[in-house]
């Protein structure tokens, strides 16, 4: 049994312009091949296997074949075409796919994925026409919390394969905070020998790390899949677990106690010790080393504990330190009451209508992530959702899908134009979180609404028509045993 065909235009992201010919259908059939550029083989075989899952047929690599993946050779950065973006013509007699990247082509055969109808087995009709489609934001994310509860590298690659269907591109990792330290480093082991094994994570329920091979097979496949990792080490707040691992980072050189509650704002780093600096040096030495993306993101949040002046004196001996190992920082918003480096990019997470540092980065020229609370965090409760369900937070007010939807990133704060934002990420913290079906279940279908915020043009966004088109994702979902919240406000098709 296989569903009707799909429309054209039935895409989340929406594309940026998509033309259909109702005329045309292109038929996949047992004598289907993908043609692809040598340098776009990769991307090729993912769409082959897709369609080799939806169809049974053999959907060989050939020469010849009547799917055709183009890259027509521009880099993106010297012919002015966005490299992600692509232009996807579907005939009767073949589909042409070209891009100026491979991450393009990547990005195309997303949307061609979306149109298979649902089902196995037999021919595919995918619906005729042409869609041309470059993101509106380069940037891209979601933030996934590995230190309130660790998840493994089996689900974090799970989690990739379900994002990068809305074309997210930016995979960030909370790896340390108060409960926890999920990542090995060589020069201080005793962080995750103490820290990061039985007992760690909110209610002592979510212990794990990621070794150096770990984070690298993860980086690889993120990076496979057009992802880029981005780590964060969040300093000089939220680090109870690398005191109590090395006591000599506290003030009185005492241990504290583990902490599994869900308290924020009492650890910190201390600003007049050289201790601190070397351990801090030797973390972000090690990571630079492990992290082939340009950022990394040093926390800088709720530093409650850290008097102002001790917060200025860290963060202007900290941020010169992610660049003399080649990387741009990336900080929570409260890092822009320090003066900044011209590359490091504030990342608003509030949900006050304006915030006068951030404004002032923008003035000054730094580019800005928005992860305002009340729209992209992952954590906060449905609305019209039980509140009584143990998943999720309240603090920045219930967040329903339509809430995620309808705002703007280059309106959100004043001062922080179209120009100055980077791109856009959603956050999942993981105090209240268990498994991976938790995660997917806070997750989606938020997700595809700020993918869309971040991918569409302003113009073409609208609520009523994307709710129509996630209806349609509810199947697909439920198909890849994806969990997801079936909100009773949307027409899922069953
Ligand atoms: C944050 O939510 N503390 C960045």
């Amino acid at each position: 049994m296989r569903a009707p065909m799909r429309r054209l235009g039935d895409v989340i992201p929406l594309p940026a312009s998509v033309r259909p010919d109702e005329a045309a259908t292109f038929t996949v059939t047992a004598d289907t091949a993908v043609h692809a550029d040598p340098a776009a083989s990769g991307v090729a075989e993912l769409l082959a296997g897709l369609l080799r899952e939806a169809s049974g047929h053999p959907i060989p690599l050939s020469a010849n074949g009547s799917i055709k993946l183009l890259l027509d050779g521009g880099t993106g950065a010297d012919d002015g075409k966005n490299p992600e973006g692509y232009a996807l013509v579907i005939e009767a007699d073949g589909v042409t796919l070209r891009a100026p990247s491979a991450q393009g082509l990547f990005n195309g055969v997303q949307t061609i994925r979306q149109l298979i109808p649902l089902g196995t087995g037999g021919d595919v009709p995918l619906p005729g026409g042409r869609i041309e489609d470059e993101p509106r934001f380069a940037y891209r994310g979601t933030m996934l919390d590995l230190a309130r509860h660790f998840f493994t590298p089996e689900q974090v690659r799970d989690y990739i394969d379900a994002i990068v269907q809305f074309k997210i591109n930016h995979l960030h990792l909370h790896l340390t905070d108060d409960q926890g330290w999920r990542l090995v480093i060589d020069s201080w082991p005793r962080l995750t020998e103490v820290s990061g094994g039985e007992g760690t994570g909110v209610d002592g329920a979510g212990p794990g790390f990621l070794t150096a091979n770990d984070y690298t097979d993860l980086v690889a496949y993120a990076a496979e899949r057009f992802v880029t990792i981005v780590p964060e080490i969040d300093m000089p707040g939220h680090v109870n677990a690398a005191q109590v691992a090395y006591p000599e980072l506290t003030a009185d050189g005492q241990a504290p106690e583990p902490r599994t509650d869900t308290k924020v704002g009492y650890s910190s780093l201390v600003a007049s010790s050289e201790k601190t600096y070397e351990f801090v040096e030797d973390v972000l030495r090690e990571l630079a080393a492990l992290t082939p993306g340009p950022y990394l993101h040093i926390g800088g949040d709720e530093a409650f504990a850290t008097p102002p002046e001790d917060y200025r004196t860290f963060m202007t001996r900290v941020l010169p330190l992610v660049g003399k190992y080649g990387k741009r920082a990336i900080g929570w918003h409260e890092m822009a009451t320090v003066d900044l480096p011209p590359t490091a990019i504030p990342q608003y997470w509030r949900i006050e209508p304006s915030n006068e540092e951030v404004a002032r980065a923008a003035a000054a020229g730094h580019q800005v992530i928005m992860s305002p609370a009340d729209r992209t965090y992952l954590d906060m409760k449905y609305e019209k959702y039980d509140e009584s369900s143990p998943l999720g937070l309240d603090w920045a007010g219930l967040v329903g899908i339509q809430r995620s939807y309808d705002w703007d990133p280059a309106e959100r704060l004043p001062g922080v134009g179209e120009e100055s934002v980077l791109g856009v990420e959603s956050a999942l913290w993981s105090e209240t979180l268990r498994s991976l079906d938790d995660v997917c279940f806070m997750t989606f279908p938020r997700l595809a609404a700020i993918a869309e915020v971040a991918w569409t043009p302003r113009a073409a966004r609208d609520w009523e028509p994307f709710s129509r088109r996630l209806g349609a994702f509810g199947p697909r979902w439920s198909a890849q045993g994806i969990t997801f919240y079936q909100d009773p406000e949307i027409d899922w098709e069953s």
